[in-house]
């Protein structure tokens, strides 16, 4: 008895007298046909029954959801739209699904009931298949750093720095919150806490991965990272992964270089290996555009989309220009933006990143250069005193993807910016050692894993694309 996965049972050509499969019931139609799902495919194997030969009270148990396990002969299907299909000679129910409580049924769910059932939601054909791709996605992303001789490099999650400098940040102590130890001045004693200081959850990994950029070249990290902002949208969450490599001698060229290199490499691996869940979502995709009034329908699906990325060169524009492009557009002058772009030196919002990717350039764009009081105080400051050599990566219907950075690598220029917005140097005295001692220019960036699936899957809700999303006012399972 060959005991295989329904991707593989479905890519025999040959007949095979026993086999087994285990799974769940996606279907049972006429009596006669079930659809098995095992999660190793989006596709289901149909299952054939004669129910003449079979208890008609052990039949009545095959409903959606339930965990079956079927013997029988595997064979070139009658019926259209399947190659083999299984004579089922055996049938054992594994786990009953109460037809009448199950919440997934084999219907239309909109995303936000099954958000409220997220723990059953990957029963889904949708779900099932974006979680695959997020899987595939996280292996491409490990495979293009070890191809290109990055080292993996576990950051710490409790931390007692804030990396960004933005203050968002979740504390960790367990201090007793009803009744803290108080100091002198009557504020919170955090000596007396466990880590005999305060500590936060990390916001960022990438100034702990400095310090061993600064010894082992070339580094990435890949973990968890927690912003306790305050932003309900579909962009945001309390709790992402971030990916972050960092490299010694890299300048910001170098650094668009490598981010143009890995976005394209990682969204090559999707294309090449996971056809078939990429064709549904593309599928899903278009019925979904189709409900959209025609001015906001989209010109390309998803495939056309992520091979757009992969076959075009990423547009690379500073600050400055990308605000007098801003400056002079039409939904500028038409007050249609509802943050309106007056002078240089304001924050971009996300409809600003989306006008200039999907409208203006209609590619991706990597800003660069931006006014330093906008962005965080590591990043290195340009011989004009007043910009900094960051980079943002557009992406169209995502807006920025990555944030990164050249970093400042001279110790007083670092200091004087540090003063300047009250950091105290001792709070990040090793990050100044790593100037102090062999410094040289170096340059990383952070990508969100979950915009990145967001754009290879074609899902327009961040929390659809992570098991369990946190959000404010959020942490159910
Ligand atoms: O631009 P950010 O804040 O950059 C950093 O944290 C740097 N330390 C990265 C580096 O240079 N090593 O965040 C990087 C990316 C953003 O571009 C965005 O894709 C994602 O992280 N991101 C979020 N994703 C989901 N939910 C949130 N609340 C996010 N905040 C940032
Ligand atoms: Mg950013």
């Amino acid at each position: 008895m060959q005991s295989l996965t329904v991707s593989e049972l479905l890519s025999q050509n040959i007949v095979i007298p026993e086999v087994e499969i285990k799974g769940w019931v996606r279907t049972f139609r006429a009596n006669r046909f079930i659809a098995i799902n095992d999660g190793s495919t989006i596709n289901n194997i149909q299952c054939v029954v004669d129910f003449e030969n079979f208890d008609e009270a052990l039949l009545k148990r095959i409903t959606t959801g339930a965990a079956i396990h079927i013997k029988g002969e595997l064979v070139e299907s009658q019926g259209k739209g399947q190659k083999v299909e299984i004579q089922v000679q055996e049938l054992i129910v594994l786990g009953d699904s109460d037809p009448e409580t199950f919440p997934i049924q084999p219907k239309k769910h909109s995303f936000e009931f099954l958000r409220e059932h997220a723990h059953l939601r990957t029963r889904t054909t949708t779900f099932s298949a974006i979680m695959r791709l997020r899987s595939a996605l996280s292996f491409a992303i490990h495979k293009y750093f070890n191809d290109n001789g990055f080292y993996y490099m576990h950051t710490p999650i409790i931390t007692g720095s804030d990396a960004e400098g933005a203050g968002e940040m979740f504390k960790v102590t367990n201090l007793d919150t009803k009744n803290p130890p108080l100091n002198e001045e009557g504020n919170v004693d955090y000596s007396k806490d466990f880590f005999g200081k305060e500590t936060n959850l990390t916001v960022s990994g990438q100034l702990e991965a400095e310090t061993y950029a600064m010894s082992l070249g070339k580094v990435y990290t890949f973990g968890p990272t927690f912003r306790a902002e305050n932003s309900n949208t579909s962009r945001h969450l309390a709790e992402f992964w971030m990916i972050e490599p960092e490299v010694a001698f890299m300048d910001l060229p170098g650094n668009m270089d490598l981010a143009e290199d890995f976005m394209k490499s990682v969204i090559k691996y999707v294309l090449d290996n996971n056809r078939e869940d990429l064709e549904f979502l593309d599928k899903r995709l278009k019925d979904e555009e189709k409900t959209k009034p025609q001015a906001e329908r989209s010109d390309m699906s998803l495939i056309e989309k992520l091979n757009f990325v992969t076959d075009n060169h990423f547009k690379r524009v500073s600050y400055t220009e990308a605000i007098d492009i801003l400056r002079n557009c039409k939904p500028n002058k038409k007050k249609k933006f509802k943050y309106l772009i007056n002078e240089w030196g304001t924050d971009l919002q996300s409809e600003h990143e989306r006008f200039l990717v999907e409208k203006h350039f209609k590619c991706p764009v990597i800003l660069f250069d931006y006014p330093a009081n906008i962005k965080a105080f590591y990043m290195r400051l340009n011989d004009d005193g007043k910009t900094v050599r960051a980079m943002d990566i557009l992406f169209p219907g995502i807006g920025e993807i990555i944030g990164g950075a050249q970093r400042e690598e001279r110790l007083d220029v670092l200091k004087e910016r540090m003063a300047a917005i009250n950091i105290p140097e001792e709070e990040l005295w090793w990050y100044l050692d790593l100037r102090k001692f062999g410094t040289a220019i170096h340059s990383g960036f952070g990508l969100g894993f979950e915009r990145l699936v967001m754009f290879a899957t074609g899902m327009s809700n961040i929390r659809d694309v992570i098991p369990f999303p946190r959000t404010p006012q959020n942490a159910e399972f």
